[in-house]
Order: C-alpha cells, then structure tokens, then sequence
C-alpha cells in the first residue's frame, strides 16, 4: 500500500507535519549524523511527538491561590501515564516524552525475533501497577514490520491496559498495515511514512538500525 492509500484506508493514524519535526528526522537520516546528535534528536522528536500525542489528555480545574487571589486553574487528571518502551531503541524516544511528564511510570518491554519464525519472543517484561487506569504511550523509533509493536501492544491489552497510544519516527507501509489489522483501535503517531521494506526488515529510505545510531554500537 501507499502512504496516501493508507492514510484513506485506516484511521487515527497522525503524521507530525511539524517543520520542526520534519527537519530533525531528515538529521536522523543523515548517515553522518554522529552518535551523541542522534541520541538528542531521538529525544526532542520524544518530547515534540509526545506532545502530540497527548493533546486529548483529560484535565480537572483545582483551586490554586496565585500572590493575588484565588482560581480555579487545569491539572492533568487521573493517574500518572505510563511510557511502555520497546527496548532497546524505545529507551531513546521515551526519555523524550518524560520531558513532557517527568513522574511518568515507565514499562520495559524486550523482544528479539526469533530466527526461525520470524516472531517476536519476549525476554524481559517490566510493567507499574494499574496500567488499567493509566494512559499506556507505546514508543519505538522504527515501525518495521510492526511484529514487535504489535505484540507488545497485545500485551498491554492482556494485562488490562484501556488507553493505548503508539509513538515511532519512521513507519512503513508494511508495519502500519499490519498494526491496524491487530489494533484498529490504538491510535498511531508517526513523525513520516518511509517507502517500504527491504529484504532485510529495514525500512527505506530509513536511517539503518536506529538503536545502533543511539548507542554507538555495530
Ligand atoms: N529497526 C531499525 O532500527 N531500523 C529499521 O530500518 C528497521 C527496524
């Protein structure tokens, strides 16, 4: 599919057309971008797209006395958000959303692929209480095949999660696809919608293994 036939076919599916946005990510595809550059525009884009991604959150009005008088005045309601992290590249994009909400709980969630199958295969699962009444933010760089993203997710739900969201920078065709098919009803924010997938489950353009790019490591 093509982004413009997935954008009509699917919904709750928001790209950041921000300038801001859209120039960090074409830092990050910059095969000279060093490592510390990357690792920070990893996190602004965290910060810039979490905003996005939780403009609906609930507030409550509280009493609050100003010098002067007084107010009533908004406060973010309800528990503490969780950011889930899908490591080890998700460690990168969720400390930029902690920037929005440092008291944020945050989840770990490890997955490789198995060789064999293809399939995602949990190694470490490390989640708060009460994600039940918690904003779940799901976030990982790189939406590929979406296996990972869409497992974790399915794990989320089985322990009782109500609100899931999912953050990445770069998506393909293939990925979106595939989350929407398992999860119609999480809603996605991406920073762009890359060409496709090679042969190896990388995304093109893309900017190679983005959690290689975050590290430092090969
Ligand atoms: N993971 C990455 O880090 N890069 C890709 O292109 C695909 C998956």
């Amino acid at each position: 599919m093509t982004r413009d036939e997935i954008l009509s076919t699917y919904t709750d599916i928001s790209i950041i057309e921000h300038p801001f946005v859209k120039h960090k990510l074409t830092s990050l595809r910059d095969k000279n971008t060093s490592t510390r550059e990357f690792r920070m525009l990893v996190e602004e884009l965290g910060t810039l797209i979490g905003y996005e991604a939780t403009r609906d959150l609930e507030t409550v009005d509280t009493e609050v006395e100003t010098p002067l008088e007084t107010t009533l005045s908004p406060v973010l309601k309800g528990k503490k958000l969780c950011i889930v992290t899908i490591m080890r590249a998700g460690n990168g994009l969720a400390e930029g959303v902690l920037k929005l909400s440092p008291s944020a709980r945050v989840g770990h969630v490890g997955m490789y692929r198995d060789p064999d199958t293809k399939q995602p295969v949990e190694y470490y699962l490390k989640m708060p209480h009460s994600i039940n009444e918690r904003t779940i933010i799901v976030v990982d760089p790189m939406l590929a095949t979406g296996n990972s993203a869409i497992a974790a997710i399915s794990k989320m739900k089985d322990m009782g999660a109500q609100d899931i969201r999912f953050i990445c920078l770069f998506a393909a065709p293939e990925g979106i696809e595939a989350f929407k098919k398992a999860h119609p009803d999480v809603p996605m924010f991406i920073g762009a919608i890359d060409r496709e997938l090679d042969d190896h489950a990388y995304i093109r353009p893309g900017v190679g293994d983005a959690g290689d790019r975050i590290y430092g490591t090969r």
